[in-house]
């Protein structure tokens, strides 16, 4: 079984790596910082160590998604499990290299093509799954598609973070839908509201919020524990698509379930990432 994961340098990804990596034979580490995933890698036992193999990837510049998909294709011929679990919320609008809003990038686009690449060796797999980490956040969304990167519009940084994490819900539905009957499942999970790196930099009314709710928060070993849960557990086919919280299918907001939605979603992501497809 071999598994690839984004985000594992820190928080939930970080557990979710250390705990998966047992369960696995072949493991790609996918992040943005080396000596970050080294000194990771260095925690695992011997054993597990030869497993790992770390793939440089910053989400949010699309020349190296692509270079990591490709790395990777040309170390396995098939992909069991991918977890797009990197992410986070911006306060200011910054613009990537690329021209893309910075949290759109991090949190959908860079997953959107890491997985379009990623697909052919997921399909070789026997039950291959993708893993997308949302947020409870989704419900707060307020998409305008026709200004995703926030050229005329004023930027919230909230508002900016529950779109993309509506947008993950879309894209696991996108997925199952159009994939499913290749044998692709996909899922989308909220990990409660986890004490991680996440938010850190955050000012302003969310800032004050997310400051208060610090005793309030669970471990990021708590925080893992859905994420976990996919990647290890044989899931009845019939919840191919859903959207998890504490290991169990919940109802994601109305707009998740808009099929107008996720087909506009993959449209413009499509005509967004066109350049790199
Ligand atoms: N914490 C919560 O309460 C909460 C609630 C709901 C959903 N989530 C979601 O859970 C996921 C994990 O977040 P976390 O709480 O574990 O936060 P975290 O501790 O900040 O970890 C985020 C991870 O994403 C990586 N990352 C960020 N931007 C990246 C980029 N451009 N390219 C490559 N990697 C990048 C980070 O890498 P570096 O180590 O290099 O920074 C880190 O490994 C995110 O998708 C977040 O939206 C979190």
């Amino acid at each position: 079984m071999k598994l690839a994961i984004t985000g594992p340098t820190s928080g939930i990804g970080e557990v979710a790596f250390i705990q998966l990596a047992p369960h696995f034979n072949e493991i790609f580490l996918i992040a943005r910082n080396e000596s970050k995933a080294n000194k990771l890698i260095e925690t695992l036992s011997k054993h597990d160590q030869k497993k790992i193999t770390f793939i440089y990837c910053d989400l949010t510049d699309m020349e190296t998604v692509v270079s990591a998909a490709q790395s990777i294709k040309e170390k396995t011929a098939t992909l069991d499990v991918l977890i797009n679990n990197a992410g986070g919320i911006f306060q200011n609008k910054e613009i990537t290299k690329d021209g893309f809003e910075m949290g759109l990038a991090a949190n959908h686009l860079g997953h959107f093509l890491l997985t379009h690449h990623l697909m052919p060796v997921l399909l070789a797999a026997p039950k291959p799954k993708v893993i997308n980490v949302s947020s409870e956040a989704h419900r707060a969304a307020k998409v305008d598609f026709n200004d995703l990167n926030y050229t005329n519009k004023k930027f919230n940084s909230f508002i900016s973070y529950a779109n993309v994490k509506l947008f993950n819900i879309l894209f696991t539905k996108y997925l199952s839908e159009n994939f499913g009957e290749k044998g692709l499942n996909a899922y989308a999970l909220h990990p409660g509201v986890v004490k991680t790196n996440f938010g850190k930099q955050t000012s302003g009314i969310f800032g004050i919020f997310w400051k208060m709710a610090g005793p309030f928060m669970i471990t990021a070993e708590e925080g893992a524990k859905t994420t976990i849960y996919l990647a290890k557990t044989k899931i009845d086919s019939l919840k191919n698509g859903y959207y998890f919280k504490k290991s169990r299918p919940v109802k994601p907001s109305s707009e998740a379930h808009s099929k107008k939605m996720r087909d506009r979603l993959w449209k413009e992501s499509e005509k967004m990432l066109a350049k790199w497809l």
